[in-house]
């Protein structure tokens, strides 16, 4: 298994990504989705280490996920719950991390509802001259790495199953759909398919994707996006697009990622109705005619079924790279956690 280009402790955020690490990545899940084919579908990487999940926002398939991901590596894992822990004594969430820490935890796998949550643990962690590995799935309207990684890894696959590599989306033409003012999916997404040379178009209503949206990579008169600022990072274009309408980011589209409307982070009226959102941006069969023929869709789930994309169609094999999206999660998350344990092979 190659880890060479592995030099990451911290997995927080997708922005300094190089290629490198993207392929290292893509093809150690490769390998891992290979052992999860088997019949004994567990390997002793991480056998003797801690992998703490600490989520103190919902989840069912990035914490389950993440929890069989260990498992498979055999490691242990302890899942912290905070509506049951000494959170509620007042204990705070650094003092919380201190105590897995204390516990040997090797690497925590980190939620929260506020974004730098994560980064503020990592950054404990290394005060603290630890060798603690911190994993972001997901913070704020932040970032979610670990998804985006999945997602690339299913894109990847479906194009070459034995050898998927970034390289292969470049020139793609690829559509995110939805509620991407609130999605920290999105953010990583825009960071790993940019990276690949992909053609990265965002379409929603105008509240939910405002134009300054772009400036978090960089500010651009036009949308298309220069190199990023850092001198260290490979000098490639990123091509990313903003649409209010949905015609002109599906028009030939290889893939479109729909998201979900995430209401609970809606503090005011952004939408008239939903049934008005759905008839202007759900994602239906009727409008997939738009799209290159072999278009596929995903969506990282949870789902609101008939809103963002039509209950067929998100069932529909040919079309829908849902389930796989899920089944790629175990192994892209035995990647990560592998690399960032030191993994030998
Ligand atoms: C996403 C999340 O939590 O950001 N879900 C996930 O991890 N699969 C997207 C969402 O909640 O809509």
């Amino acid at each position: 298994m190659v880890s060479s280009s592995w030099t990451r402790r911290h997995v927080l955020s997708l922005a300094d990504f190089t290629p490198a690490e993207y392929d290292t990545v893509l093809q150690t899940a490769a390998s891992f989705g290979e052992v999860l084919t088997r019949r004994t579908k567990k390997v002793p990487a991480l056998q003797g280490q801690v992998v703490t999940t600490m989520f103190f926002e919902s989840s069912t398939r990035t914490r389950s996920s993440f929890e069989l991901a260990a498992k498979r590596l055999s490691a242990d894992i302890l899942n912290f719950a905070p509506g049951t822990s000494s959170l509620t004594k007042g204990e705070t969430i650094l003092d919380t991390a201190k105590t897995y820490l204390a516990m040997g935890t090797d690497m925590m796998v980190i939620r929260h509802k506020e974004a730098g949550v994560p980064q503020a643990i990592a950054a404990e962690m290394d005060r603290l001259q630890t060798n603690v590995g911190v994993l972001n799935a997901g913070d704020g309207l932040h970032e979610h790495p670990s998804q985006a990684l999945l997602d690339l890894f299913t894109l990847c696959s479906q194009l070459d199953a034995d050898h998927p590599r970034l390289s292969l989306l470049k020139d793609k033409k690829i559509a995110v759909v939805g509620d991407i003012l609130h999605s920290r999916v999105a953010r990583s997404n825009i960071w790993s398919l940019t990276a690949s040379g992909a053609e990265v178009h965002l379409a929603g209503p105008p509240t939910l994707l405002p134009k300054l949206f772009a400036d978090f990579i960089h500010p651009t008169a036009d949308s298309t996006l220069l190199p990023p600022p850092n001198p260290s990072l490979p000098n490639f274009p990123r091509k990313l697009f903003l649409h209010w309408s949905l015609q002109p980011a599906l028009q030939d589209a290889d893939v479109v990622m729909t998201l979900r409307l995430q209401k609970e982070r809606m503090t005011s009226h952004l939408l008239p109705s939903l049934r008005e959102y759905h008839q202007q941006f759900g994602i239906t069969r009727d409008r997939l005619k738009l799209c290159n023929p072999d278009v596929k869709v995903m969506h990282p789930g949870p789902v609101n079924r008939g809103v963002e994309i039509s209950s067929d169609l998100m069932d529909d094999p040919d079309l829908s790279l849902v389930s796989q999206q899920v089944t790629s999660g175990v192994a892209v998350r035995m990647a990560l956690l592998y690399l960032m344990g030191g993994g030998k092979s």
